[in-house]
């Protein structure tokens, strides 16, 4: 058998640690499979004391990522830091400018700077693998570059976020507060250092980058993408949800359209009886839409260090193997520049929930404002107020929730119909806005 892989891992986090733990219990089914055995000879981390259920004495420490990247016994630098600056890009420009494969994880520092780092690694003939920075264990990276070479793909969509799909969905089923689902999900290991990233749909955001870019030829273009996320979803919505025979889901959404490639990030309605609906928890699912193969699905797990590490562990497989492609499927230089279909132009249809002041006229100058915007309602709920709240005139003022659903619109109607009811002094707070899907 040939020489090993000498890896070197610079992180060992949740997902690094996992990384190490599996490379030392498959070692030989590895060997076997990659045609050479693969040897942990570095590491980099700040605690060295901390156990991590693996022995590492045999691999050198370093402090600084850059003396892992400038380490003669590595010849694939593993970078799980994370972050889309500092010592993870430093790191990985590094490896790749010293001409080692790198594998990693990093979906931020890709959809930002993978454009120039995938120029670099063709220019070096090395590896630039990143099979865990889309949908965690979901082998959706390969699915696209290798699996799908003969398609014209029309759309990928799907739930690429562990944390938020954990947390919608504790707090749907038993009701619990946003802070109590984020603390858990943070404590399981899923959620980013920020995790700001993972609620606020600049997580999913950067997966989806990485996956238009595969799916349709084009180079990366995170700024093209419209980004929502789920921390202002209430209970409320929730329960309309249900109601109205929806579940909210944050969706990442890619799909060629008339006016070019549209990318939007944003809590979604979907049918409760659609299969996406069915994904609970940290499981993520992406569906890919093709010419030749029609629609395909991969649902499992998006987040969580054994899932994630599975998807670096085939990566250092694939160098192990010589294996070096086009990062993104395409050499860098012949990728397509994307044509940005505006979300203005985004057609679907709408939940939108308003605080009304409840008095004569609120609802009828509503609808007037909706009827002059050509959006045509296919639902208008208001409940009664409870008992000990109600004002038997219907005069008090007092604002209460009205929930519209519209037929399919586009998103710049329903921009100019709220921005005159808010005009017209019927609403008390900014509206909740959440598109639905139907199919
Ligand atoms: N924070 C991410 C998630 C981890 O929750 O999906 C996997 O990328």
């Amino acid at each position: 058998m040939r020489e090993p892989l000498r890896v070197g891992i610079a992180g060992l986090g949740t997902v690094g640690a996992s990384v190490a733990r599996l490379m030392a219990r498959n070692a030989d089914g590895l060997a076997m499979r990659a045609g050479r055995p693969m040897a942990l000879t570095a590491v980099c981390a700040r605690d060295r004391g901390r156990d991590r259920g693996v022995d590492l004495s045999r691999a050198a420490w370093h402090a600084d990522p850059l003396a892992l990247a400038r380490d003669p016994n590595v010849d694939c630098v593993v970078e799980l830091i994370g972050g889309e600056e500092g010592p993870a890009r430093a790191l990985v420009e590094a490896a790749l400018g010293a001409g080692k494969h790198v594998v990693t994880a990093n979906k931020a520092l890709l959809a930002r700077h993978g454009m120039a780092l995938a120029r670099l690694a063709e220019e070096r003939g090395v590896a630039l693998a990143f099979e865990a920075s889309a949908a965690g264990g979901v082998p959706v990276v390969k699915a696209l570059r290798e699996a799908l070479s003969g398609n014209r793909v029309a759309r990928v969509s799907g739930i690429l976020n562990g944390t938020c799909n954990y947390i919608l969905t504790r707090m749907e089923a038993e009701g619990l507060s946003f802070a109590e689902c984020l603390a858990d999900a943070q404590r399981l290991g899923y959620a980013e250092a920020d995790p700001t990233f993972d609620v606020e749909g600049f997580d999913t955001a950067h997966k989806l980058a990485i996956l238009t870019s595969l799916a349709f030829g084009v180079a990366l273009d995170p700024d093209a993408i419209y980004v929502e996320g789920i921390s202002k979803i209430t209970p409320l919505d929730l329960r309309m949800a249900a109601e109205l025979g929806y579940r909210i889901k944050l969706l990442g959404v890619a799909e060629r359209t008339p006016t070019g490639i549209e990318q939007r990030v944003h809590p979604t309605m979907v049918p409760r009886t659609s299969s996406l609906a069915q994904v609970m928890g940290v499981t993520n699912a992406v569906t890919i839409d093709a010419d030749a193969v029609g629609e395909l699905s991969l649902i499992g797990p998006g987040a969580g260090g054994d899932a994630t590490a599975s998807a670096v562990i085939a990566d250092i497989c694939d160098v192990a193997a010589d294996v070096v492609r086009p990062t993104f499927g395409i050499p860098a230089d012949r990728l397509a520049a994307p044509e940005r279909a505006p979300m203005q132009r985004h057609e679907g249809g709408y939940y939108i929930r308003l605080s009304v002041f409840d008095r004569p006229g609120s609802a009828a100058g509503i609808a007037t404002r909706m009827a002059q915007a050509d959006i045509s309602l296919e639902s208008i709920i208001q409940h009664r107020a409870r008992t000990a709240d109600a004002d038997p005139s219907g005069r008090s003022g007092a604002p209460v929730p009205v929930v519209l659903i519209t037929y399919a619109t586009t998103e710049a109607a329903i921009r100019e119909a709220l921005a005159r009811i808010d005009a017209d002094g019927h609403v008390a707070e900014p509206p909740q806005v959440i598109r639905i899907e139907r199919e």
